[in-house]
This record gives structure tokens, C-alpha cells and sequence, in this order.
């Protein structure tokens, strides 16, 4: 089944959501409006094939770039300064590759598992978070020859799981790496040490909404100042929760911003986020009192067909986003490109 219909009819709903917020309020209560801002726009780096389909990026600290791949069981590394990438690990026994998050310093948890990316299948059961080190890749930004540098380990398999997607570190010191279940709509928590894992937040706003064809509920996650803020994608939410140190809700469950597609993000400290839109083709911020922005791209625009991750580097201006090249829903119902990753320059 496709779900491109599901996702097509709630697409014009975008241009409503962004002209009925009440402007008073923007006045009132942000430092933003909700204004385009300015921006630059470049493609940094693109597979060479249609079909390629990058799910979510991790910064390094040297500042490059690592992406996860949905079509294949791939991690790459992406130089942020020439646009080189390489292959980092490919991981046996697995179809495809979801949330990336670093646990140490240059080591990231990669959760792995089995996908179809032509009926959106997930195989229930097939997923496992493993462990990517690479503290002994020493090799430069340029020429990495990373076979040699990397160790990778599994962290712990979670048959339980139904679909395992975005992750996030919890907090380093918790040993603690959070995970949505997207079809079954929970986040659970994973200790890197022990493996041990169980269901942390359980909530409607985490479960897909009634009626569609994708199950798709709990997608994208980020820790920030102790709440866990996420994204649930077909219920059109964008959320957040604050949580206690072991990562069981300690307050409400909050709707930040509704009205568009969700899929990964990133949250800066004082809580604003910006959003990748998928079948939407855009990016968006949502400030923390809920007012969102168009950041670049657009419904009918083919500048990042089908972004589905954003991460914002440490300058607090350079944001890069992944994307499918529009697999789940080509831009005007044709246009597909292979995945790439784009450079945003916010002025
Ligand atoms: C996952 O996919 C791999 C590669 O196609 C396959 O070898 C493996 O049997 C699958 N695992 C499950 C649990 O279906
Ligand atoms: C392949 O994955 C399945 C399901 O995750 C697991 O049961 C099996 O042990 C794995 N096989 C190998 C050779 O790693
Ligand atoms: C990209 O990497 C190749 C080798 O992998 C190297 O020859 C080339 O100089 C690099 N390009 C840039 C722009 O750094
Ligand atoms: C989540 O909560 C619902 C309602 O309380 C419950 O039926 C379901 O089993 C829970 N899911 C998990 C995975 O714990
Ligand atoms: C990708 O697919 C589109 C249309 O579906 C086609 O126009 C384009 O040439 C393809 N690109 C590549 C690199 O194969």
C-alpha cells in the first residue's frame, strides 16, 4: 500500500496552517516573526543514484557530517568542507539505517533494521541499536580510509520493537539513548552499558493517527534542558514532554506547532526547532511559543525533495539537511532526484 495518497491529501493544509497564526501573538511573545529569513541554499553532496534515501545525519566533532541510509544498510561521512563522502560501515544481516546519535565522544549509536522502501514495510522485530567508534579514525577529514578505524558493536537488539526510527541521547551521564517505536507509537530507553531497554513514554501524541495508511506515529527526537521534544508525523504534531532523570514523563504531554508534516529535527538550547517536512519538501522553525517559519524549500518547490533529517552545526547558522530526492511523494507528483545532503546558510 502507498501511502502517498494519505500524505497528498493533508499537503494543502501547510499554506492554512502558516496564514490562520494569529500575528498578535508573534508580536507579543518572540524575539522571531514568522517571517521567511534569509538563507543560502547548496547542494553539498549527492548520490550518484534514484533510490538513494538518506533517513537522518549526526555532526562530528571535527565537523563532518555522519548520515544513516534508509535503501541500504549504510552509515557515509560527509566532509562539510569539500562535499567528499565515503562509506564509514555497511552493516550485515540488515536492509536499512535510522537514528544516529552520539553516546561519547566521537562514538554514535545507529539504530538498524529491516525496511522495504517500496511497500514501507518494516520487518517487526529485526531491530537493534549498534555502536559506531570512531576514536581511532585519525585519518584527516580528506582520504578517510575508515574499514581501518572504525570498531562496531551491538548495544542491544529489541525484538519487542515493532519500528524503530529517530534517536536521541538522553543524557551522557545516564547511559541513556531514546528511541521512537513510530508504529507503535512509544519512545523507548536504552542503556548503552547494559542493553537493558523499556517503554519510557507511552502517550496518544506518540501513536499514529486513526485512518492512515502509514502507522506513523513517534518519529523524530531531541534532549534539550529536560524535556524530550518530538516529532509525530501523522498526527501533524509537533511536541514535547518534560521528563525526570530516568526519562519518565514528569509533566504534560505539549503540542508545540500543528498543521504540517513532521518528520527528524533539531532543537537549538532556548527551544527552537527546526523541522524537516518530508512529503512537504521543506524546512521549518517553530519557535518555542509555537509560531512557525518557512525556512527554505516549499510544497511545490524541487530545491530538497523529501527532507527527512536537519541538524544545525555548532556555528548556530549552518544547517544541513537530508533528503529521500522525494521517494515518498515526488514534487508535483513526478519530480524524484537521488538523496543528497543541502547546506543552509541562515543570515
Ligand atoms: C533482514 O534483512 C537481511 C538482509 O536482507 C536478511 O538477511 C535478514 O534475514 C532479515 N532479517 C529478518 C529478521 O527478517
Ligand atoms: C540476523 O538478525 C536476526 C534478527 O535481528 C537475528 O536473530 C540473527 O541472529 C542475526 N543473524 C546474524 C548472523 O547476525
Ligand atoms: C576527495 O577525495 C578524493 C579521494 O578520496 C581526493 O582525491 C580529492 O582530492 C578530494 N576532493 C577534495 C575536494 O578534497
Ligand atoms: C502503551 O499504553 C497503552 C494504553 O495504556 C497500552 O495499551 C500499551 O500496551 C502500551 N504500550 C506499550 C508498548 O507499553
Ligand atoms: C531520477 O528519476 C527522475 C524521474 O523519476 C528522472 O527524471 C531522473 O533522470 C532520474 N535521475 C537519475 C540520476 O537517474
Amino acid at each position: 500500500m502507498r501511502p502517498q495518497n494519505t500524505i497528498v491529501s493533508v499537503l494543502a493544509l501547510l499554506p492554512q496552517a502558516l496564514a490562520s497564526w494569529p500575528s498578535f501573538y508573534s508580536e507579543l511573545e518572540s524575539p522571531y516573526r514568522n517571517d521567511e529569513p534569509d538563507v543560502q541554499v547548496s547542494t553539498l553532496f549527492q548520490f550518484p543514484n534514484n533510490g538513494s534515501w538518506v533517513d537522518n545525519l549526526a555532526l562530528r566533532r571535527d565537523g563532518s557530517l555522519l548520515l544513516t541510509r534508509l535503501d541500504v544498510p549504510e552509515v557515509w561521512s560527509v566532509d562539510t568542507d569539500t562535499g567528499n563522502a565515503t562509506l564509514v560501515h555497511s552493516f550485515p544481516n540488515a536492509t536499512s539505517c535510522f537514528g544516529i546519535s552520539e553516546i561519547d565522544d566521537d562514538v554514535f549509536a545507529v539504530v538498524v533494521g529491516n525496511f522495504s522502501t517500496t511497500t514501507y514495510q518494516p520487518t517487526a522485530g529485526s531491530f537493534s541499536v549498534q555502536k559506531i567508534d570512531l576514536r581511532s579514525d585519525t585519518s584527516g577529514e580528506e582520504q578517510r580510509v575508515f574499514e581501518q578505524s572504525v570498531v562496531v558493536s551491538q548495544i542491544a537488539a529489541l525484538p519487542e520493537a515493532e519500528a524503530l526510527n529517530g534517536m536521541a541521547t538522553f543524557t551522557k551521564e545516564s547511559r541513556l539513548v531514546l528511541i521512537a517505536d513510530s508504529p507503535n507509537g512509544v519512545v523507548w530507553k536504552v542503556n548503552i552499558e547494559t542493553g537493558d531497554h523499556s517503554v519510557a513514554l507511552n502517550d496518544t501524541t506518540l501513536r499514529p493517527a486513526e485512518g492512515q495508511a502509514l502507522p506513523l506515529g513517534v518519529n523524530g527526537l531531541k534532549v534539550v534542558d529536560g524535556y524530550v521534544y518530538y516529532s509525530s508525523t501523522t498526527r501533524m504534531e509537533f511536541c514535547r514532554v518534560k521528563v525526570n532523570e530516568d526519562a519518565t514523563p514528569a509533566g504534560d504531554y505539549q503540542v508545540i506547532a500543528s498543521g504540517f508534516l513532521p518528520d527528524n529535527l533539531d532543537v537549538t538550547e532556548d527551544g527552537t526547532a527546526y523541522i524537516a517536512t518530508d512529503p512537504q519538501n521543506s524546512i521549518v522553525r517553530v519557535t518555542p511559543y509555537g509560531q512557525i517559519a518557512l525556512v527554505a524549500g516549499g510544497q511545490l518547490s524541487t530545491l530538497m525533495p523529501g527532507p527527512t533529517s536537519c541538524r544545525l552545526a555548532a556555528d548556530g547558522k549552518t544547517l544541513y539537511v537530508g533528503t529521500s530526492g522525494g521517494q515518498v511523494a515526488p514534487v508535483m507528483g513526478t519530480f524524484m532526484e537521488p538523496g543528497k545532503v543541502v547546506k543552509i546558510t541562515l543570515a
